[in-house]
């Protein structure tokens, strides 16, 4: 007598009583049935994704009613906003298809009721008052979201963004936790591993081709930055253009570049670092001047701000003054690496290996969110607390405070009142 399956636990045991042969043989086919019945579970689970992966592509054609975006006001003055002038252009961004293709987009104010989502560019004074937008509420579709665009930190927001409190569905803009990101350059995208091909490019020597040190550009002045820049410049060499250069340059003429102009372009490719001195502390905030010379990929960006650097760029791709205890520390190893072309060349290293992506396309972004099964209602009750200089602003200014301080700059840096920027004649 033998007892099947007692091992297993398939069967009761009194229910069977086999020779060892049969036994063997059940159990095979119990073996091929269960692998037969996995394979065709797994198969049918591939065939439901195709099919769910499907029928997201597909909430562009004719089985879903297009939405309809509405484009409030200018960007800039620019009534068409660049790069989105037509549906077309909205649906197929920077010449790249968007996964959903359902939207239209109009800059015609009299389909505010019909729209689905309606785009404002929160700032100057193009943007809508808080009564304004109140008086075209009537008008609003309840479903619509209404978005409010801003790339500028809070010190700088104007109008003020409490003035919009419990107006808008969704936000967008440089803060991460924003409903929809867009990064300061719209061309910058998510970091991507090169191709093998890629790879093999041989990689040049960047201090090459360089004979001039650092460089700024400031245009907005009084801020924090000048104090660190006037005080850097007591070690090292750094040429200042803009607006404020005149404070950096006492008897002398400042030197002039026309931005834009290719003779500019060409000398401040001469140069091995820039100095991307942001004007304001606040979570996330990068303006171009990082951004742009990361895609530009000459020079090496001196970072000061209060974004965390460490997650939007690459290992040693900028180097942050708030690694340095001193403003001499830093001229220190600036000339360093002016000296060591090898070490000048790391902080390029890793383009080797990494290379931007496609741009975040957000046009296609709002029509995914829009078409989205999980679409919820939303509203921004505190715009204003959302966007404030309290709440957002500040981070990473201690360390450098203390580092100003310790470096013998002068007040009012450390004035708790000047959270990022005081004006004061240098
Ligand atoms: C999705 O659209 C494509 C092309 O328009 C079509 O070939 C395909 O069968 C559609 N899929 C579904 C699940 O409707
Ligand atoms: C959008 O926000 C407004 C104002 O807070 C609100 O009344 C409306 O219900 C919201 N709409 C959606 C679809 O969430």
């Amino acid at each position: 007598m033998y007892k099947c399956f007692i091992e297993n636990n398939f069967f009761f045991e009194e229910t069977m009583t086999l020779s060892r042969n049969s036994a063997k043989k059940l159990r095979y086919s119990v073996y091929f049935i269960l692998l037969v019945v996995s394979f065709i579970i797994i198969l049918r689970y591939l065939g439901n994704k195709k099919i769910s992966r499907e029928l997201v592509l597909n909430t562009t054609n004719e089985n879903i009613e297009p939405k309809l975006i509405l484009i409030y006001n200018t960007l800039w003055g620019s009534k068409l906003w660049t790069g989105l002038e037509t549906t077309e252009k909205w649906n197929n961004w920077g010449g790249h298809p968007c996964k959903v293709q359902n939207c239209r987009v109009t800059y015609n104010k009299k389909l505010l009721s019909k729209a689905d989502v309606v785009l404002f560019h929160a700032f100057g004074s193009d943007m809508l008052t808080r009564r304004e937008l109140l008086k075209i509420q009537k008008d609003r579709n309840p479903n619509s979201y209404w978005i409010y665009f801003l790339h500028e930190c809070p010190h700088n927001a104007k109008p003020e963004p409490y003035l919009y409190d419990g107006l808008f569905n969704w936000t967008m803009g440089y803060r991460h936790d924003a409903d929809i990101f867009v990064p300061y350059n719209w061309e910058w995208g998510s970091w991507e591993e090169k191709s093998l091909d890629e790879k093999s490019t041989p990689f040049r020597n960047h201090a090459e081709d360089k004979d001039k040190l650092i460089w700024s550009g400031i245009s907005h002045c009084g801020c924090m930055r000048e104090h660190y820049i006037h005080k850097l410049r007591e070690f090292i060499n750094v040429d200042v253009f803009g607006n404020c250069a005149n404070k950096f340059y006492k008897d002398k003429t400042p030197p002039v570049c026309q931005r834009g102009t290719a003779e500019c372009k060409a000398r401040l490719k001469r140069y091995k670092f820039y100095l991307a001195f942001e004007n304001s502390f606040c979570e996330d905030y990068v303006s171009e001047k990082f951004s742009e010379t990361i895609l530009d990929g000459h020079t090496v960006p001196i970072v000061m701000g209060g974004a965390n650097y460490k997650k939007i760029a690459l290992p040693n791709s900028y180097i942050d003054v708030n690694d340095f205890d001193t403003i001499e520390d830093l001229a220190n190893y600036i000339k360093y690496l002016d000296e060591n072309d090898n070490a000048y060349n790391k902080h390029f290293e890793y383009k080797k290996t990494w290379k931007l992506g496609k741009p975040r396309a957000w046009s296609c972004k709002i029509c995914e969110m829009i078409n989205s099964i999980d679409l919820k209602p939303k509203s921004y009750e505190k715009l204003g607390d959302w966007y404030s200089v309290q709440n957002t602003c500040g981070t990473r200014l201690n360390k450098l405070r203390k580092i100003m301080h310790k470096s013998g700059v002068p007040h009012p840096y450390t004035d708790e009142y000047y959270l990022y920027d005081y004006e004061v004649d240098v």
